[in-house]
């Protein structure tokens, strides 16, 4: 990545948590271009988005936009909006399970109630054997993410698991941790702004460590889901599962609504599992402009839409 690109990433990145141009963004709405990553505002929308993923054969992680709650009530309605989540994918008989983020149950706020909540959710997912994913955020929670994976586990709760992503150097080590603990582990490069001193600057070394992730965890047999658009890590993994005889109901390739769809696609066709996940809600600018900064060409689309109106 040239020193431009990065540049630009990095100020992408910096919107993200940034509250002004967050309030200016909801006055243009999906107008944006966010219709293209996110399958709606309302849980109904995106419903008919995921029926048409499973009538492909794509499975779902669904996410009810929202993170950095500010107060209590907030993360109350958030846990609401889950449940009912919940309810709709067992009920509409969905292939699907839901990814939430630990910061929108109020992680930043009350951990024991950030626990609470999430129990409330993975209760009601376990009555329906569905498994809940807790999206690894910044890493101020990398940790806390984990602590809240182990205590919902030790409580009979085994449907919960969580991501690593590649870029931090402490992945290796928890990697071999939670494989050891046989956690179901969703492994990714990393989405956030991260300091040289935690995490690989150069891309070529989170690559590299993304494979050695992969690798370790195929090995182990515990259940594991590759998060990637990058078709190289894609072919690697195809080749390492086949290489080392492991079983295709170990793995799932898993990647963003609308991103790469053909390849989703094809990946269906083969055989293999793959996931797409699905975000929806009215929150959706942060996640709207981690997308922007991974691939800065993007901006390209919120340019022609602004201009289309
Ligand atoms: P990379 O960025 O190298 O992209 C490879 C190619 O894919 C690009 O060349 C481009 O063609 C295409 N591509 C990638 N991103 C694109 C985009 N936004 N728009 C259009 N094309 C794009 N991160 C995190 O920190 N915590 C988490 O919990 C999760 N959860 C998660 C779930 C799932 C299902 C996925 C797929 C990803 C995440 N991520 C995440 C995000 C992840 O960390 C990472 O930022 C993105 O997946 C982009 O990296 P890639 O691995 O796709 O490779």
């Amino acid at each position: 990545m040239d020193w431009g690109t990065r540049l630009f990433r990095s100020m992408l990145l910096g919107l993200a948590g940034n509250r002004l141009a967050e309030s200016l963004s909801n006055r243009y709405g999906m107008k944006l271009g966010a219709g293209r990553f996110v399958a709606g505002e309302t849980l109904e929308e995106a419903l008919e988005k995921i029926k048409a993923l499973n009538a492909k054969g794509i499975a779902v992680t669904v996410d009810h936009l929202g993170e950095s709650v500010r107060d209590p009530a907030e993360a109350d309605n958030y846990r609401n909006e889950y449940l009912r989540l919940v309810d709709a994918i067992a009920r509409e008989g969905v292939t699907g399970n839901v990814s939430l983020k630990p910061t929108q149950m109020g992680l930043s706020l009350d951990r024991g109630a950030c626990l609470g909540r999430i129990r409330a959710i993975a209760e009601a997912a376990s009555r329906h054997g569905m498994f809940v994913r807790l999206d690894m955020e910044n890493s101020p929670y990398t940790a806390a993410t984990i602590d809240l994976v182990r205590a919902l586990r030790r409580e009979g709760l085994p449907n919960v698991g969580t991501v690593i992503q590649a870029y931090l150097y402490r992945s290796g080590k928890d990697v071999v941790e939670l494989t050891a603990e046989g956690v179901n582990l969703r492994l990714v490069k990393g989405a956030y702004k991260e300091p040289p001193r935690i995490a690989f600057p150069n891309r070529r070394d989170v690559d590299a460590n993304f494979r050695q992730l992969i690798g370790t965890r195929l090995d182990s047999g515990v259940y594991t889901a590759v998060a990637t658009h990058d078709a190289d890590i894609i072919d690697w993994t195809k080749w390492y599962a086949k290489r080392k005889r492991i079983p295709r109901d170990r793995f799932e390739f898993q990647m963003l609504y609308g991103i790469r769809t053909p390849l989703q696609e094809e990946l269906a066709r083969e055989g293999y599992t793959v996931r797409s996940y699905v975000p929806y809600g009215r929150m959706w600018y942060p996640y709207f402009v981690r997308r922007l900064a991974e691939r800065p060409a993007n901006v390209g689309f919120i340019v022609r839409n602004l201009l289309a109106r």
